[in-house]
């Protein structure tokens, strides 16, 4: 799978060992930085990494942040964007089968590396059910083209 991957300062550390975690994994992993500690605004780091997903250019994305909040909040203003911040294995594997989360958001100063990597690998694995969360989906797409045309 091809995974974009990007952080603020907050997150970089997290970033760093999940990316090596996913390459280890034979993923193809794109990393859109930061590519230091230094403080850096999170709406950037994840408009680069989200932004590939929406233009099509990556499978799914992984923003860090010190809490995940700032960067689900951005990468969601982004078209065809799904992105879900998640604390735990079992939202995670919810955001995929009942939400097709296409932007993992997770937070490095709440949670271990231990947890990190378990979050990110179900999150992975997990399938989109469908059904009648397809129909959920696409209802989102129609909220999306009316406030945001073009
Ligand atoms: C940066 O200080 C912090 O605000 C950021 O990492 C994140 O937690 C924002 O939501």
């Amino acid at each position: 799978m091809k995974i974009s991957i990007s952080s603020d300062h907050r997150g970089y550390r997290a970033k760093q060992r999940i990316a090596e975690m996913l390459r280890n994994a034979q993923h193809k992993v794109e990393d859109c930085g930061c590519d230091n500690a230094e403080s850096c605004d999170y709406p950037d780091m994840a408009k680069i990494a989200a932004g590939h997903v929406s233009k099509g250019e990556s499978d799914r994305a992984i923003l860090i942040c010190g809490t995940g909040l700032g960067m689900s909040i951005a990468a969601n203003k982004l078209r065809g964007v799904r992105a879900a911040l998640c604390h735990d294995e079992l939202t995670a594997q919810l955001s995929r089968k009942h939400n097709d989360a296409n932007v993992l958001c997770l937070p490095a100063d709440l949670i271990g590396d231990q947890l990190l990597f378990l979050i990110v690998n179900s999150w992975l694995e997990t399938k989109f059910e469908g059904g009648r969360h397809a129909r959920r989906i696409e209802k989102i797409a129609e909220i999306e083209k009316e406030n945001c045309p073009g």
